[in-house]
């Protein structure tokens, strides 16, 4: 009878899709917002590939977490994956566990376990080959602060849930969510766990990216479970480290744009290119939006960024760079050197360059129009609704498709095909740009240490907890 119940179970929930897609109303989103697992904002973040899943959850008690993992829904035959309990900031703990040797092709069911807390269960499917879809979003500025601004928590957190269903809602196989940064306007647990607070993010794989605005806090530390993370750097903002890693033949590269150090992230990127040298792709994610010129008074700023990461991006044939920070949507031309080398196309065949590509905020768009755009942009797309952009990778090509919130169509797609591993990407060999290059990283690697120590010891002033910024920066 228990095997007939468990076969009929998974049979129902197959039927139904791994990740649940359904038209929230905002009653709805009050019984999720109060459930227990939205309150521990249990979240599921990407392992270091197809074979592994990251994930953190908050309880007021420090036990030891577990994850039970199993192929069918009632758990039975499941294994057991415990991992570690970190204080975070505002008193709780954050638990994170890692589960490993995951089967390609194969749909898990799991719960979360931390002395009396036990989730709900939930389902997610592995990628049977290089072929997979993501959603990218960026400044998705969850916020708890509701006098300075219209939005709270609550209203914040549904507006990403709008968001990812409506993803959903034109590609019901959607598997990772790519947050390129200010995922949270403060910094704070309260608004990290708002972030994580939509259903959907317990069947699709999160990767985010450090913003400026995630620095506010020292949360971000704490809350975020990601793999290889680069530990090894000189210079680092401490709160957030670069890492990497693979989904089908993508190797992404996640780094934190807030700290200067082009040494550090060199040497970051040099390493897991060499550890992955069969992935055919390379996806960037940064925080920093380099070349719009949407907001001519940071204009300054991004020269000094562009001279740091370009060279970065060319060095190592980085296909596409996908950003945030303006609000702004963007697509730019084929860029190398901070160069225009070929135009934005609707396909792009081997582009012996690099797209850098911004969306627009989920919670704070902007699209006002009195505003500068520099000749490097493509394509630009003024709104003042929120954006999304649904990435179709494959061993071929990579297909972009920018939504706004409600539309049925995409208002801009582009593809990128690639004939070879390298995709046309030459390198740059002139001695005397590298030399230039290589004292440019040097220099903010410098400048980064004390700009970086300067951010840390500001937080102690603001009040976060000592011991936690003071392992930071015992590291
Ligand atoms: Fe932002
Ligand atoms: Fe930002």
């Amino acid at each position: 009878m228990k095997k007939l119940l468990c076969f009929v179970l998974t049979a129902v929930l197959l039927a139904t899709s791994v990740v649940p897609t359904f038209a929230m109303s905002e009653t709805s989103w009050d019984s999720v917002w109060s459930s227990a697992d939205a309150e521990a904002g249990l979240i599921m973040f990407v392992g270091s590939d197809e074979s592994e899943r990251n994930f953190t959850w908050y309880t007021e008690e420090q036990n030891t977490p577990s994850v039970v993992v199993s192929t069918n829904g009632m758990l039975t035959d499941s294994e057991k994956f415990e991992g570690t309990s970190v204080k975070a900031t505002e008193g709780d703990f954050a638990n994170h566990v890692t589960v490993t040797e995951l089967e390609e092709d194969t749909v898990y069911y799991y719960k979360c376990i931390s002395g009396d807390y036990e989730s709900d269960v939930y389902s997610f499917k592995t990628a049977s080959d290089d072929e997979f879809k993501a959603v990218y979003m960026t400044d998705i500025h969850i916020t708890q602060n509701s006098e300075e601004n219209p939005y709270s928590l609550k209203n914040t957190s549904y507006n990403l849930n709008n968001a990812l269903e409506d993803a959903l809602s034109k590609e019901s196989d959607i598997s990772l969510l790519l947050s390129t940064g200010d995922q949270a306007s403060d910094g704070l647990e309260c608004e990290y766990k708002a972030f994580a607070a939509s259903p959907l993010l317990k069947s699709i794989s999160v990767a985010t990216t450090i913003g400026n605005h995630d620095l506010k806090g020292a949360e971000y530390k704490t809350f975020s479970n990601l793999p290889n993370e680069y530990e090894k750097a000189a210079v680092s903002s401490y709160i957030g480290d670069d890492y990497w890693f693979v989904k089908g033949d993508v190797l992404f590269l996640v780094v934190d744009s807030n700290n200067a150090s082009g040494a550090d992230h060199y040497k970051f990127v040099k390493k897991a290119v060499e550890s992955n040298p069969d992935v055919k792709w390379k996806v960037m994610m940064a925080h920093h939006d380099l070349y719009s010129g949407r907001i001519p008074h940071r204009e300054s700023e991004n020269e000094l960024l562009r001279l740091i990461w370009a060279p970065i991006v060319d060095a190592f044939g980085i296909d596409l760079v996908l950003l945030g920070h303006s609000h702004y949507y963007t697509v730019s031309n084929v860029l190398r050197n901070n160069k225009i080398v070929a135009p934005l196309e609707s396909e792009m065949v081997d582009p012996n360059g690099t797209i850098y590509m911004v969306s627009c905020s989920i919670n704070r768009p902007r699209g006002d129009d009195e505003i500068g755009l520099n000749e490097e942009i493509g394509f630009d797309y003024l709104t003042e609704e929120p954006t999304y952009n649904i990435l179709i990778c494959s061993e071929d090509s990579i297909t972009v498709e920018s939504y706004e919130v409600g539309d049925e169509e995409p208002f801009y797609s582009y593809t990128l095909v690639k004939t070879t591993d390298d995709g046309g990407h030459e390198y740059n060999s002139n001695i005397f740009k590298n030399i230039f290059n290589a004292i440019v990283r040097f220099i903010s690697k410098i400048v980064a240490f004390f700009s970086n120590f300067g951010r840390l010891y500001d937080l102690r002033e603001d009040g976060f907890d000592v011991k936690i910024i003071d392992g930071l920066l015992g590291r």
